[in-house]
């Protein structure tokens, strides 16, 4: 049984999975490398709860509950009796060994050890931990924003035991999640399936068949999407966008060709909702 839990890095993907796992009822330490940061996260989770009560997924008890369960840190050690420990730090090989390397030699030896990684095998990132850890050591990847998106993608790396996977399954849905079992490969299934089709909108666009808005609204109004791939390109930035199609083009060749007018885009720092503009234009903030 999973009670108490870790999250390292609270930037946009860990503050919110420490988020769902306090209003699962878990207890949750925050870890990054600043207090700064840390209080950042907290006043940003204060917002999605009081949005979260709004829309009336929670009681305002409830929502303050989770706030209280989660406790922060600056220092992985207090890390060092957490049931599962899940690491949400940039995604770069060389920061996640580090926080591995520490977090194998902290943790208790039956701890589970999971990564939120987009794009890096969990193979090789099993590989900073001991040979013992290995088996408890696991991907979860979240959807963003966290507190909305039900799906988790469980991916076992080569020596993560069949046990380890059914425990952290159960685990996803105790907080409400979605898992599901997705072999270690890059882009797991998701973002594979996206990235086919956010290429082919954006050839659409390039032969003039359709403007960006139109096939938004196709998608919702003709697929049942809750946003167009355009308005998705723009929150989550085109150059994040062209980088993921970028690592899926080496590992599969040229279905995943990242199109010219994104490139284009980038190039034109059109990067999306953040630079105020990207397929669609964006008010700018106050003092812009
Ligand atoms: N953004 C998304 O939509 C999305 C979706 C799924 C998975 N992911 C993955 O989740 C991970 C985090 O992404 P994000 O968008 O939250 O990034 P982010 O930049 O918002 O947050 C990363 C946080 O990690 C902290 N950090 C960096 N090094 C650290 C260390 N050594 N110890 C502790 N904290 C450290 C940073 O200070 C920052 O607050 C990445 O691996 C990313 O690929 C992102």
């Amino acid at each position: 049984m999973i009670d108490k839990v870790g999250v390292i890095g609270a930037g946009l993907m860990g503050s919110e999975i420490a988020l769902v796992c306090a209003l699962g009822g878990k207890d949750v330490i925050l870890s990054d490398t600043t207090q700064e940061a840390l209080d950042r996260a907290v006043a940003n989770l204060a917002k999605v709860v009081e949005k979260g009560v709004r829309r009336s997924f929670y009681t305002e008890a409830q929502g303050s509950e989770a706030l209280a369960r989660i406790r922060t840190s600056v220092d992985l050690a207090a890390h060092a009796d957490c049931d599962l420990v899940t690491e949400a730090v940039f995604e770069n090989e060389e920061v996640k060994a580090n926080v591995f390397r520490q977090l194998d030699a902290i943790c208790r030896p039956d701890a589970f050890i999971a990564s939120n990684t987009s794009t890096i095998s969990i193979t090789t990132l099993a590989s900073y931990v001991s040979p013992a850890r290995r088996a408890r050591f696991i991907g979860t990847h979240y959807f963003s924003p966290v507190s909305r998106m039900r799906l988790v993608e469980v991916i076992p790396g080569l020596d993560t035991g069949d046990g380890t996977v059914g425990v952290v399954m159960d685990f996803c849905r105790d907080i409400g999640k979605a898992p599901i079992r997705v072999k270690d490969v890059v882009g797991f299934v998701v973002n594979r399936m996206l990235h086919v089709f956010m290429i082919e909108a954006i050839r659409l666009v390039e032969e003039g068949v359709c403007t960006p808005e139109e096939i938004d609204v196709a998608c919702k109004l003709g697929l049942g999407h809750p946003v167009g791939p355009f308005e998705l390109n723009d929150a989550v930035s085109n150059s994040l966008s062209l980088q993921a199609q970028e690592i899926l083009f080496d590992a599969y060749g040229e279905r995943f060709r990242p199109r010219p007018l994104l490139k284009q885009m980038v190039k034109a720092g059109y990067n999306g909702k953040k630079a105020g503009r990207g397929w669609y234009r964006y008010d700018p903030k106050p003092g812009q």
